[in-house]
């Protein structure tokens, strides 16, 4: 069934309709037409060194949001890196071939050693073979990542080609980048600025399980104006990040109607703020009502975790034996 899609999703907190319109809506169409493995890269969080009484509860909340987003394990396989130790040994084996000199020159590397330059920890340098393992473990062919993880990729198409070389094989395929193109909607923030992110601020972003309470308050304060002084006048940044968040909950009438507004000078910033609340609050309710139920059950998110491991164990396993075998191993 199509080609073989592996994603990792890094535990930290909620989604918001950014990550939504983002990555998770694209997986979830993702699901139907070829064979998924999303996991959640809770190997990775160890290179900050967490808590270890959050690391379990930041890798189910993200589960749990996942599914309530329309991942369905059924469909992909969806399962904890951790519960899947083929991925260390994997990595073990790429780490032999990786270079110092290549693992240095990574960027995210670099900016880690900036922002945390007293835990520069050597999960940090290798960084990228533990990436590398995670995709090839399955053989995969697409990687849905952005711009940010594709030198990533680059260098776990360098260690996959050059295991092959090494070992005369070929074992691993190169992955790709899986580009959602112009299927991705960016979705703004509510300061004014640029794009909606956790680390702007908490009141710049719409989480799917924010209470209505949450929503209308964000909405009410998020950057306005003093209104438009001319008819048909371009509307400035944070007007115009109001109208494209109207145009993802609202209805296009409802959106034309406010336009029109505006384009008058007629419009109350009050007014439309109001009627985004109420379809804001309307868009979000389903995915606020799954969380809570799935959060609630833990029994089946146990049995969807099991699923999950047995189902990338499987996969994970055949690519072992194999890369043992051309390694030299015979028991
Ligand atoms: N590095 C990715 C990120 O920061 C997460 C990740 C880990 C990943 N392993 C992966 C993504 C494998 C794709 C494939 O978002």
């Amino acid at each position: 069934m199509g080609e073989i899609v592996c994603s990792g999703i890094r535990p930290t907190g909620n989604l918001h309709l950014g990550n939504y319109f983002g990555a998770l809506r694209n997986f979830v169409k993702m699901q139907d037409e070829h064979q998924c493995f999303f996991f959640i890269a809770d190997y990775h969080s160890l290179t900050t060194h967490p808590t270890p009484g959050d690391l379990y509860g930041n890798a189910r909340q993200i589960l749990v949001q996942y599914l309530a987003a329309g991942l369905d394990p059924d469909k992909a396989t969806i399962y904890f890196q951790s519960d899947l130790p083929e991925t260390a040994e994997l990595y073990l084996f790429l780490n032999m071939n990786a270079y110092l000199g290549e693992l240095e020159r990574v960027t995210s590397f670099k900016d880690k050693v900036r922002q945390q330059p007293n835990n520069v920890n050597a999960g940090l340098l290798t960084y990228p073979t533990l990436m590398a393992a995670d995709i090839i473990i399955h053989k995969a062919t697409k990687v849905p990542v952005g711009k940010d993880q594709e030198q990533h990729l680059e260098m776990t198409r360098t260690f996959a080609n050059r295991f092959n070389n090494m070992y005369n094989c070929e074992v691993f395929p190169l992955p790709q980048a899986y580009n959602f193109g112009h299927e991705l909607v960016k979705i703004p923030g509510l300061d004014g600025s640029g794009k909606m992110g956790k680390s702007e601020g908490e009141m710049n972003a719409i989480f799917l399980n924010d209470e209505p309470g949450a929503i209308k308050k964000k909405i009410m304060k998020a950057k306005t104006d003093l209104g438009p002084t001319q008819m048909n006048q371009t509307k400035p940044v944070e007007i115009e990040n109001l109208f494209t968040l109207m145009k993802v909950v609202s209805t296009p009438d409802t959106v034309a109607h406010f336009d029109d507004l505006y384009n008058r000078c007629e419009i109350r910033y009050g007014d439309m703020k109001k009627q985004l609340v109420e379809d804001m609050v309307a868009f979000t309710a389903p995915f606020r009502e799954r969380i809570a139920e799935l959060s609630a059950n833990e029994d089946y998110l146990r049995r969807v975790m099991d699923q999950g491991k047995e189902k990338a164990h499987e996969s994970a396993r055949k690519t072992l034996d194999e890369v043992r075998h051309v390694i030299g191993y015979r028991r």
